[in-house]
């Protein structure tokens, strides 16, 4: 995260070939059966080049993002209703080798560029008064196209305290997020020669398999992320077996969305519209800027129905509208769904009147709630090649394709570290005083003065310091191989993320202009907890540096170094470096309206009678996690209950939503058994090849 500007200065639009050029245009037959000629580019499935849009469609998705394109995908496979998607961005065709080409997160990276809302929060008291970036993907697949490419999920505990703050929450709860992960998933197991050298332990029970996003592990593994988890072993922290299955705790080396057939990134577009033929029923359309929703006029007041949205190519560019007839489904991320709220006249009532939007619906937790990771490094000098070190010299530069493994490697070597791991037993007093400072917490640290919201922020604290008792992440340790700093790439960086923060923040519009930005103030380490947790956490990342057998790469410690060594040192120098870990959340969260909630347990707007929230803006509590497999879950189970509404598809049997030809993405899928050699993929093999290599990141995520 430290490395930003570096990575900034390696940008490089370049305008390689677009993967979707030529094409014909033809009369075939759709999966549904039925005989279609299509306007649309045979080859560029469903997203409209020609801004040729119907004037109407049932369902209206705004933001094609992580979630916006798999429940547009999902919503799309019954032939009788169509969707339209409506992305800010462009498709990314032009950039399709810094989106596809995994390693190009670092080295290609679309962060500060014209595919990046390039965000950034208000100045952070306790961040030395530092305005802290914000990237979020702005491009067909959203934030799933620019981010680190973790593909790991939160714990069962942790989805089931989420389940149990919302009356209806058993559609939230461990069991279904995790039937919906699987569904959205294609898992494919490490080849022997990677597991070994990785020292990679997995479960294939825990998988998906017949899913559209790609979920693996890379081609290429540097020899130092073998020593990971018996490393972390040795300081307390066991490894996990199974870190997908609902234990997500201890150290592992995380998969990856990537795709193995070609090394290539499974982002939302890649894993959900591209393999889908052309659907008559589907349009995707890129540059439309949604600037509002449009109520019918008469609707009752307490049950205000859209009939159309208003969307713009440009701040000055005409405002068109289209029209929706069942419901509109708001995907525009953390940020972008509670912005559309508010300018649309939904949301607190005194952020609406100060910039002359009308009120038709006073609700004061648009916006708050918000939380967030945050994030540092400890970083040592390594005699070992790097990641960073390879790609520098050109040693990923092979012919004939084979740069492609080594250009999938990715940091993947993770640990979720526990309250106890991070305090001893002293975490028992800790989380005493937590739930002590409860009240105190409520009537100075929320960025509102309205009951309902303070009631919110409670009941999230109440759930967050109950979590602290169990075995659970608080901070996330990740090796990250991938960067530089000023003077070498030979860098090993050592990442502590806190997870299960007690600060929560606001976003609020100050203009209503929509391609103004939202003022974004997340109140980062506001709640002094989070400041003893991340703490804890940097000082477990010095002490694996310097343990066996990852010490052995070690060669000195080059930040902050031996100056920081009491508690007030590792504060003040945290407090001038973190950043964000990119999880922004719980911005539009699923809680009751009487604790500030935006949606229930259906997604519906508290207040609107066809609106729904559904992405990484609805989880009412952060999870110790990265927040895309769970976008997917999210995704997959709105799908589900949107249709279970429209389709009659019973929600209890997901697996009934499928569509009807193997060429489309959805589909039902056997059991998953452990058809694969798993005694041997269960037994931690710290064989080592000391080939030597490592490498240093530039970004957490
Ligand atoms: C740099 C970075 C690294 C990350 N690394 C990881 C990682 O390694 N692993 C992981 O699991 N998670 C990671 N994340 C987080 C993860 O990618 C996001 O949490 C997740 O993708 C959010 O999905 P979403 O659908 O909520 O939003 P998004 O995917 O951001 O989609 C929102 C979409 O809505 C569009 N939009 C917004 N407003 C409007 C509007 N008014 N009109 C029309 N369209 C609009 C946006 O352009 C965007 O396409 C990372 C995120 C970032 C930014
Ligand atoms: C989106 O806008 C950009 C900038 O004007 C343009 O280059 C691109 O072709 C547009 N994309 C589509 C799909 O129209
Ligand atoms: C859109 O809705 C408006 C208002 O209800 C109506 O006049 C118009 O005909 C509709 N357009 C289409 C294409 O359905
Ligand atoms: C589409 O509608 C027709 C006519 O109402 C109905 O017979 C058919 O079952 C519907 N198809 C799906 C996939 O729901
Ligand atoms: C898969 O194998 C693992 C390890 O042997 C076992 O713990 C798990 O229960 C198995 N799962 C299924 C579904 O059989
Ligand atoms: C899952 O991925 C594997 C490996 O790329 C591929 O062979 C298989 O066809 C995929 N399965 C589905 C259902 O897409
Ligand atoms: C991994 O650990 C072994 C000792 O167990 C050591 O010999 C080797 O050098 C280490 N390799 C790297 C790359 O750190
Ligand atoms: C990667 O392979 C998939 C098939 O598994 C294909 O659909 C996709 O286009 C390929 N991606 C690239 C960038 O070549
Ligand atoms: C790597 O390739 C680039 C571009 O071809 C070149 O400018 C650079 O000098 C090369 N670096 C090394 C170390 O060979
Ligand atoms: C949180 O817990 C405290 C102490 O148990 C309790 O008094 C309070 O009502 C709870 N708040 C909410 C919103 O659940
Ligand atoms: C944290 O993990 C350690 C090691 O597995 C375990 O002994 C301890 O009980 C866990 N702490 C909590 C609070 O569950
Ligand atoms: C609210 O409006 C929606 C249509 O927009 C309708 O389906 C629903 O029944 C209404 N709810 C109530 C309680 O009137
Ligand atoms: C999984 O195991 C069950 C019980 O043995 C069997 O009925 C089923 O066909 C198996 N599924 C697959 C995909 O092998």
């Amino acid at each position: 995260m430290r490395s930003l500007s570096l990575l900034l200065a390696g940008i490089s639009l370049s305008s390689c070939a677009s993967a979707f050029t030529g094409g014909h245009r033809d009369i075939f037959h759709d999966e549904f059966g039925h005989e279609v000629r299509s306007d649309h580019d045979l080859r560029r499935r469903n997203i409209v080049y020609n801004g040729q849009i119907s004037g109407s469609y049932d369902f209206v998705i705004v933001g094609g993002g992580t979630a916006g394109l798999a429940i547009a995908a999902r919503l799309s496979e019954d032939s009788n209703h169509t969707v339209l998607v409506l992305e800010a961005g462009d498709t990314g065709d032009a950039v399709a080798s810094s989106i596809n080409i995994p390693g190009n997160a670092y080295y290609s990276s679309l962060l500060g560029s014209s595919y990046d809302w390039n965000y950034q929060t208000v100045p952070q008291d306790n961040a030395a008064n530092r305005q802290i970036a914000w990237p979020r993907g702005k491009v067909l697949s959203g934030s799933s196209a620019i981010n680190g490419l973790y593909a790991v999920r939160p714990s069962k505990l942790e989805v089931d305290a989420w389940g149990a703050l919302v009356p209806g929450g058993d559609k939230w709860n461990w069991n279904s997020l995790f039937a919906a992960m699987k569904k959205s998933e294609n898992f494919t197991a490490p080849s022997a020669q990677i597991e070994a050298e990785g020292s990679i332990m997995y479960d294939p029970a825990s998988h998906g398999t017949s899913g559209p996003v790609h979920v693996s592990y890379p081609g290429y593994i540097l020899p130092v992320v073998g020593n990971w988890t018996q490393t972390l072993s040795d300081i307390g922290i066991p490894f996990s077996a199974d870190a997908n299955g609902g234990d997500g705790w201890g150290g592992f080396i995380a998969t990856s969305t990537i795709n193995p057939a070609n090394w290539t990134r499974s982002h939302s577009r890649a894993a959900y519209i591209d393999p889908l033929p052309p659907r008559p029923n589907l349009d995707i359309l890129a540059n439309s800027t949604v600037t509002r929703l449009i109520f019918a006029a008469g609707s009752p007041q307490n049950n205000l129905s859209v009939n159309s949205v208003e969307f713009a190519a440009t701040r000055t560019g005409a405002r068109q509208t289209v029209n929706v007839t069942k419901e509109v489904i708001l995907a525009g991320g953390a940020i972008g769904s509670p912005q559309v709220l508010m300018l649309s006249g939904v949301g607190p009532s005194d952020v609406l009147q100060a910039v002359n939007i009308p009120v038709n619906v006073n609700l004061p937790g648009v916006g708050q709630h918000l939380q967030d990771h945050i994030s540092t490094q400890v970083t040592f000098q390594t005699s070992d090649d790097t990641a960073a070190s390879l790609h520098a010299a050109n040693a990923t530069d092979l012919p004939n394709g084979q740069s492609s493994p080594f250009l999938s490697f990715i940091n993947s070597a993770t640990a979720y570290a526990n309250i106890s791991d991070l305090l001893g037993d002293y975490y028992t007093t800790f989380q005493q005083d937590i739930a002590s400072a409860l009240s105190t917490s409520a009537s100075t640290l929320v960025p509102s003065t309205d009951p309902t919201v303070r009631a919110g922020y409670e009941a999230i604290y109440n759930a967050t310091v109950q979590l602290m008792g169990t075995p659970i992440g608080q901070i996330e340790i990740l090796l990250s191989l991938t960067g530089t700093s000023q003077s070498s790439n030979k860098i090993i960086a050592i990442q502590a993320a806190l997870q299960h923060p007690f600060s929560q923040g606001r976003l609020y519009i100050n203009s209503s202009d929509p391609f103004d930005p939202p003022v974004i103030d997340p109140n980062y380490a506001s709640h002094s907890a989070d400041i003893v947790m991340l703490r804890e956490g940097l000082k477990l990342a010095r002490k694996l540096g310097g343990t066996a057998p990852l010490s052995s790469a070690v060669l000195s410690e080059v930040s902050p170094g031996a100056a920081v060594q009491s508690d007030d040192d590792w504060d003040a120098w945290a407090a001038k470096g973190f950043g964000t870990e990119f999880h922004p959340s719980c911005s539009c969260a699923m809680l009751p309206l009487a604790q500030g909630g935006v949606v229930d347990a259906d997604l519906k707007v508290y207040g609107l009678g066809n609106v729904r929230v559904a992405d990484a803006s609805v989880f009412p509590i952060q999870f110790a996690a990265h927040l895309q497999m769970p976008t997917y879950g999210l995704a997959e189970q709105a799908a589900n209950i949107v249709r279970a509404q429209w389709n009659g598809v019973a929600l209890s049997q997901p697996s009934s939503v499928t569509p009807p030809t193997p060429t489309s993405t959805g589909g039902p899928k056997p059991t998953d058994n452990n058809t694969t050699s798993d005694a041997a993929a269960l037994v931690p093999s710290i064989s080592l090849a000391l080939a030597g290599a490592v490498a240093v990141l530039a970004f957490g995520l």
